[in-house]
């Protein structure tokens, strides 16, 4: 509004009449009432003129900024002039009024000029600049900063820009319109988010006066996160180390990544890459925080070492990788496993000492001291274990095996191994020794006597030997075998045999004790192991007396034919020894102990019979009144079960002289032919019967030697032909007076080759013969036939009468 009014004032001036003009220039900011100029001096007008023509400046609508001292003539500042207010950016500022003077009415035109002072430092009108760029922004960017505005003119103005620092940036003024220059930030070296995410720069703008004046503006630069930094790892390799069988969800390590940049772009995500290996059953990672966690079962035995690729992402997809090297921590979990390799478990008893049994092995997977094993074995048994090589042991027998012993062995072997705590296994060997024929039988005794009593049926059986072998099955087979020996000259086989399987001895033959009173046999035991093994063992067999032999009378002589009579005189005192009957027996012991019984007597009052002796003695007086012929029948008994007895008549004749007794007699015999000279008679039988035992006694000597002879030729036979030896008897009681050696024979064969007798029984009796006519004595033991119901006995006497003619 000021300026066109101004230019009116200044036109109408012109027009008007211009006497004068004067210029002037003042520097705007003067104080008031400053001096500005003499504009009567320079009018050339007086200061009376002034006063006259009441002078006044006339600015039209223009400001009062001056005022005329018309005393002095001068012009002062009215108030105080800022040229930016005044003139804005118009240069030259001026200020033009008239000086008007009346009487004459003159005017004067005035120009001050107001210079310019640099009063104004350029300012931003927004001191505080606010970016936000991408640290992805290339160099070359640019950005357009706010202009500094300096209300000063001229050199005053505006005068330049900088920038600090200029680290990344520059400035760079592009010239506008009016003299106006846009004012560029541009990017000169890139940013870095992740080094400095905000920047701070001070622009500032620089005026051209004197002293020069500036203005600031802040710049703030907020860096943008741009996802150009990659996870990294803290290591590259972790290590980590893990017992075997850890349970599930132990720790195994923790990896860790960072990423410098932030956000989403910072965000670390972790995985596990092996998806060729088979570790997503094994391992699993917490995918927010990096930590690997066990889910399955680690086994060191099949695994040492796990190498883990961990990946780790942010969310721009960038990566980085690490691996986890984990190494399996050996636990001692697994038990020594023993594997028997021999197949045999049978081994004979007579292996050597030191002998391998059989062979072990030994696996313990485990490692170091988990895996080393040691193996011991039960002590009390002949085996040691040794270790030959690595895993493998060898049973060896470190003594003699003997399977009669012990026939089998469990050997239990236990392994350890050195681990803490140990793991144990053990095994049990069932070992069977075999057998080998080390043991010969042995007898339960070392030597045996068996009894058997005469007259046996052949075959009986006698006695068992019994032998033990201590060896197994066939080599404790034992078999029994009859030692050959000879008995009395005759095999010992014609008399027993043994029984191979059951030791048992059978008799042979029936056995006389009469003939043969004991014999040893010797009985081998012989196992049938091979080579066999055998021991032998004595039989003693003794033959026990039966009382199968009845008594024998001697004397007094007993004959069909002829009378003997014993004389007893008249005189004859109490106690007189008539006689005395003698007897044998040819058993023994109580069957041959012989006892005298008067069975029958004429006059029992007179005569008594020795119990013990035979003795017949008188028992009282002999009177004229007793008969002259006396009878009596003594019974000889033995003291056998049952006893056996002969009778024997006694004639006693009791008389003075000898015709008396003759007469008497007469009726005792049936033979007339006797009755003359009985004495005689009586001497000569006496005679005859001591001359016929002794020719009998030396006849039977020599057949008897003869035969023995014989029957070592006859013996293969084996026919059961029993030599015969005679027995020697003697009073058993000491009270007789005779020593008889007396002689008989049994013919006991079963087919008559040298003979005709035939003697089928055990019983067969034996019997003295003196001579054919043994009435007393064959009575007698018929009698005892008839009893033991016996049919055949007459045709025994003709037999022995036959056998003794045989003789
Ligand atoms: C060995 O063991 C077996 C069966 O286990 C048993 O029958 C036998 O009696 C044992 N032998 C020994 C000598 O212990
Ligand atoms: C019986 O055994 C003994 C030793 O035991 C021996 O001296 C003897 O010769 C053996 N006899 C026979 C007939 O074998």
């Amino acid at each position: 509004m000021r300026r066109p009014l101004l230019w009116l004032l200044i036109s109408i001036l012109s027009l008007g009449s211009a006497h004068g003009q004067v210029s002037y220039s003042i520097a705007e900011e003067r104080a008031k009432g400053s001096f500005v100029g003499n504009v009567a001096q320079d009018l050339g007008l007086d200061v009376t003129r002034l006063k006259a023509g009441k002078a006044r400046i006339y600015t039209g609508d223009g400001g009062d900024y001056v005022e005329l001292n018309s005393e002095r003539g001068v012009l002062l500042l009215k108030d105080k002039i800022d040229r930016e207010a005044l003139c804005g950016r118009t240069t030259p500022c001026a200020l033009h009024f008239q000086i008007i003077l009346e009487n004459p009415m003159e005017f004067f035109t005035v120009t001050v000029e107001v210079t310019d002072v640099n009063d104004n430092a350029p300012f931003f009108k927004k001191s505080d600049m606010k970016f936000r760029i991408s640290e992805s922004a290339a160099a070359g960017a640019v950005f357009v900063l706010e202009q500094a505005v300096d209300l000063d003119v001229g050199v005053n103005g505006l005068h330049s820009y900088s920038l600090k620092p200029t680290d990344n940036f520059v400035l760079r003024l592009q010239n506008q319109a009016e003299g106006r220059k846009m004012v560029e930030m541009v990017l000169q070296k890139p940013l870095d988010r992740e080094i400095q995410d905000r920047l701070s720069l001070v622009l500032t703008a620089v005026d051209g006066g004197e002293p020069r004046l500036s203005g600031t503006a802040l710049i703030n630069i907020s860096v943008l996160d741009v996802n150009d930094n990659a996870p990294v790892f803290t290591q590259k390799t972790y290590k980590s180390s893990l017992r075997e069988n850890s349970p599930a969800e132990t720790t195994v390590t923790s990896v860790s990544a960072s990423d410098l940049d932030e956000g989403s772009n910072g965000k670390i995500t972790y995985s596990i890459l092996n998806s060729l290996d088979d570790f997503s059953e094994l391992f699993d990672i917490n995918e927010d925080i990096g930590e690997v966690r066990l889910i399955g079962k680690t086994d060191y035995e099949k695994r040492r070492q796990y190498q883990i690729h961990i990946q780790a992402s942010d969310e721009g997809g960038l990566t980085d990788s690490c691996k986890i090297m984990v190494e399996i921590v050996d636990m001692n979990d697994n038990v020594p496993a023993i594997n028997v390799m021999s197949k045999s478990n049978v081994i004979s008893e007579d292996i050597k000492r030191g002998t391998v049994v059989t062979m072990i092995n030994i696996q313990d997977p485990d490692s170091g001291e988990n895996g080393k094993v040691h193996c011991i074995i039960d002590e009390n048994v002949p085996f040691t274990i040794t270790a030959t090589s690595s895993n493998f042991y060898s049973l060896v027998t470190d003594s003699d095996l003997d399977r009669e012993r012990a026939s089998e062995y469990n050997i239990s072997i236990t392994c350890c191994d050195e681990g803490v705590p140990s793991l144990s296994s053990s095994v049990t060997l069932h070992l069977h020794i075999s057998d080998v024929n080390d043991n010969a039988p042995v007898f339960e005794r070392s030597s045996y006597e068996a009894y058997i009593v005469e007259n046996n049926t052949p075959g009986l059986s006698i006695f068992t030997v019994k032998a033990t072998d201590a060896d197994w099955n066939q080599n404790a087979r034992v078999s029994y075998i009859l030692e050959d020996s000879s008995v009395n000259g005759v095999p010992v086989s014609s008399y027993v045999s043994v029984s191979a399987d059951s030791g048992v001895i059978h008799a042979v033959r029936s056995f006389d004790y009469e003939h043969i009173k004991d014999f040893h046999l010797c009985v081998k035991a012989q196992d049938g192991g091979s080579p066999p093994l055998s021991s032998n063992v004595t039989v003693k067999i003794m033959i026990q007396d039966q009382n199968d032999n009845a008594p024998q009378v001697l004397y007094p002589v007993q004959t069909s034919s002829s009378v003997v009579a014993e004389m007893v005189p008249r005189s004859a005192d109490v106690g007189y020894l008539v006689t005395k009957v003698v007897a044998v027996d040819v058993d023994s012991g109580q069957n041959a102990w012989l006892s005298y019984k008067l069975q029958k007597a004429t006059d029992r009052a007179l005569f008594e019979v020795g119990l013990q002796n035979g003795e017949i003695r008188t028992i009282r007086q002999v009177t004229d009144k007793d008969a002259v012929k006396q009878r009596l029948t003594v019974v000889v008994e033995d003291n056998g079960q049952p006893s056996r007895s002969a009778t024997v008549n006694v004639n006693v004749a009791v008389a003075d002289s000898f015709p008396e007794v003759l007469s008497e007699f007469t009726d005792f015999t049936h033979d007339k032919e006797y009755n003359d000279n009985l004495t005689f008679y009586l001497v000569l039988a006496l005679a005859v019967v001591s001359f016929l035992f002794i020719t009998c006694l030396v006849v039977i000597i020599s057949v008897k030697i003869y035969r023995w002879r014989q029957s070592r030729i006859l013996y293969h036979s084996s026919l059961p032909v029993i030599p015969y030896y005679p027995p020697r008897y003697s009073d058993t009681l000491g009270t007789g007076t005779l020593q008889h050696v007396y002689n008989y024979e049994v013919c006991r064969t079963t087919d008559s080759r040298k003979s005709d007798c035939k003697f089928g029984r055990a019983g067969s009796q034996n019997v003295l013969i003196m001579e054919p006519s043994c009435t007393g004595t064959m009575q007698r033991t018929q009698n005892e036939k008839n009893i033991l119901d016996e049919p055949d006995f007459d045709s025994e006497v003709s037999v022995y009468k036959n056998c003794w003619k045989q003789w």
